[in-house]
């Protein structure tokens, strides 16, 4: 890993990563990495193209031709840009966010997805989040963090972020997606949502954005 620092923040969705990742890199001085951003965006580009979502050939292939890239910072707030067009709110989509369990369960897609990772997350201080960061892509990380938050909490938080867009939402379907995608993200074989032995477990759902980063501060030396 050379002389960089990385630390790393995996859990479920809605416990709070990405902003928890941007806040953190921010008091740090660090970059950030949204690695589902990355997962997002390739299926993105599978929609598009009607690949076959069921063939890991044909993703192969098609992450192969990608280049996937986030810029920005954390004042600025990361822009993702797939095959250098700026899809950044386009991978929000509910569609996306439903269909990113075709790329995630691909080991050879997964194995090009953490190779970017690695590349990216090499060259400078950055927090990375996702699901397999601490145990897949950055094993090594000077820092690793599990950021949990109970399912009624991960759910609201959901909702009022699509509120906020000013989408209407469906609570009862929005949290079967949620259920849907957790079992998902759990139990699939390859880089499956799994704490790593030596992450620090920290539970979101009592805390604010900065609470959360006060104690994850605590770990973290020189920080
Ligand atoms: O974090 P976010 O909800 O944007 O991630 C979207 C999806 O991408 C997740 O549900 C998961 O299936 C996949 N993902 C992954 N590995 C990561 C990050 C995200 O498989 N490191």
């Amino acid at each position: 890993m050379g002389n960089t620092k990385v630390i790393t923040i995996d859990g479920p969705a809605g416990a709070g990563k990405s902003t928890v990742a941007k806040a953190l890199a921010h008091r740090l001085k660090f970059s950030y990495l949204d690695t589902g951003a990355m997962y997002r965006a390739l299926t993105l580009k599978a929609l598009r193209e009607d690949v076959n979502l069921e063939s890991e050939e044909d993703l192969v292939a098609l992450a192969n031709k990608t280049t996937i890239d986030l810029q920005g910072d954390t004042t600025a707030g990361l822009k993702v840009f797939l095959d250098e067009q700026d899809v950044s709110e386009e991978i929000r989509t509910i569609e996306v966010t439903n269909n990113t369990f075709y790329i995630a369960r691909a080991p050879k897609v997964r194995e090009i997805m953490v190779e970017m990772q690695r590349a990216i997350g090499t060259k400078k201080n950055i927090v990375v989040e996702g699901r397999d960061v601490g145990t897949v892509v950055f094993p090594d990380a000077t820092n690793k963090f599990y950021l949990d938050a109970n399912f009624e909490e991960r759910a609201q938080r959901r909702i009022k972020e699509l509120e906020e867009k000013g989408k209407d939402v469906e609570a009862e379907k929005l949290k079967a997606e949620l259920q849907d995608r957790d079992n998902k993200d759990f139990t699939r074989k390859a880089g499956p949502l799994k704490k790593a032995d030596d992450a620090v477990v920290i539970d979101s759902t009592p805390l604010s954005i900065d609470g959360v980063v006060d104690e994850m501060m605590k770990y973290i030396k020189n920080g």
